[in-house]
């Protein structure tokens, strides 16, 4: 996915169809019909994926990897598959790519504590060190979890935290770039899809720059794998990180993907059952990738469903999702404009945009705003959205965001932008 993905030839997606896939679709929110624009938060799940992980619990249930009994075959048959599907899906050259972890959080820390472990192991990869004089670049408008991890990594080693900015109409601000990723940076780790703004970011600059000095390109894609095609063997980063609950998988699973060689020269992260070669009372080795990246029991139900959204949305085409979704942000940019005092953060037109808006109203928390909306069975999320510097980059401490996926209307929108109006009724 970059900003430029040609998605105008897809087939258009048959909604109705796929809105009758997901069961909480079909509900009341305060005696309305829910109107669910919170997708960028966390994903509803189609039948599809809870028929799956209920099969597996009624019929597959056993443990993975350590049992020659049928039931724990057939539940490590359905895990590898998933990842097997999961690789495919990502363009991920081999499925021993893919380590599952617990979300995206987990990945980028899994990352990080790779370049931690390096520096206090002897046998540590000098590529994974870091110390004083070297750079990690992040951006401005990342997510808390491509903030957090590189700041608490910087502060054990000694390195420099740098990161680019974001320009007034919400883009990054490339032009400082060759001053910001030098030959101290180390690694860039920045966001594919801002999850509050909602720019799509094209990484070919960074990455060509990142290239030219030697560093690492990590990319957190929390938001653009579920939502357009990916493709990591043509991306050009070492490493991305993703969720199964935003792509309408389960809670609790989410994926590294990293270039091969890069993971099989990262050390453990978490020690444990599983991810050894052999254990001796004095010292261990360990197993190779993804499985030494994986301690103790890993989220097997939780697999086999994200496998099963997988299926989902191969089956619909993740081109077909992307063209609906700049269709409903491009009519959503248009209705919003309709509303008096409306202020969007982030790109005012569809290019380079996924579909996320967020917005604030002259004079109204977003808090209250969210409030009238859920009266009216409209879901928004209110907050700083786990991104306060870009909040504060743009001079507010939160703002409203709606957010769609491949079950959002062109009426659904409607609803949001008669709720603000009826916000301003009652605030105004
Ligand atoms: N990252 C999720 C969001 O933006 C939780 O809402």
């Amino acid at each position: 996915m970059s900003s430029t993905i040609a998605a105008q030839d897809a087939p258009q997606l048959d909604v109705e169809k796929i809105r009758a896939d997901f069961p909480i679709l079909g509900r009341e929110v305060n005696g309305h019909p829910l109107v669910y624009l919170d997708s960028a938060n966390t994903s509803q799940k189609p039948q599809q994926v809870l028929e799956a992980m209920w099969q597996h619990y009624a019929v597959h249930n056993g443990n993975v990897s350590r049992s020659v009994h049928t039931v724990g075959t057939e539940a490590t048959e359905a895990y590898e598959g998933a990842r097997a599907r999961l690789a495919a899906f990502i363009g991920a050259p081999s499925a021993d790519e893919v380590v599952f972890t617990r979300n995206s959080t987990e990945a980028i820390n899994l990352v990080a504590y790779a370049f931690l472990a390096a520096n206090v192991t002897a046998e540590g990869d000098p590529r994974f060190r870091l110390g004083p004089g070297d750079e990690v670049v992040i951006s401005e408008m990342e997510h808390h979890s491509n903030i957090v991890p590189w700041q608490l990594l910087c502060q054990r080693t000694g390195a420099t935290l740098r990161w680019l900015g974001i320009t007034d109409d919400g883009r990054l601000d490339e032009t400082d770039l060759d001053e910001i990723i030098t030959d101290r940076t180390r690694l860039v780790s920045f966001v594919h899809m801002s999850n509050i703004l909602g720019t799509i970011n094209d990484p070919r600059r960074i990455v060509a720059r990142a290239g030219e000095v030697g560093a690492f390109v990590m990319m957190d894609s929390s938001q653009s794998v579920p939502h357009a095609p990916m493709d990591v063997s043509t991306l050009g980063a070492d490493f991305i990180a993703f969720t199964g609950h935003k792509m309408c998988g389960p809670t609790g699973i989410g994926a590294l993907w990293g270039r091969g060689d890069l993971l099989a020269a990262m050390p453990p992260f978490l020690g444990g059952g599983s991810m050894i070669e052999s254990v001796r009372m004095e010292r261990s080795t360990f197993a190779a990738p993804p499985t030494r990246f994986e301690a103790g029991t890993p989220p097997i139900a939780q697999a086999v469903g994200l496998g099963a959204a997988v299926d989902y949305l191969s089956e619909l085409g993740m081109a077909a999702v992307r063209r609906h979704e700049q269709q409903i942000t491009a009519y959503a940019l248009d209705a919003l404009a309709t509303v008096p005092g409306l202020r969007i953060f982030g790109p005012p037109t569809p290019e380079g945009r996924g579909g996320i808006i967020s917005f604030d109203l002259e004079g109204i928390h977003p808090h209250d705003v969210g409030q009238v909306l859920d009266a009216r069975g409209v879901e928004v999320r209110v907050g700083h959205h786990c991104a306060q510097p870009t909040c504060r980059r743009f001079g507010v401490s939160s703002m409203t965001r709606a957010s769609f996926y491949l079950h959002t209307t062109q009426a659904e929108v409607d609803s949001l932008v008669e709720g603000l109006e009826q916000v301003r009724k009652v605030f105004g």
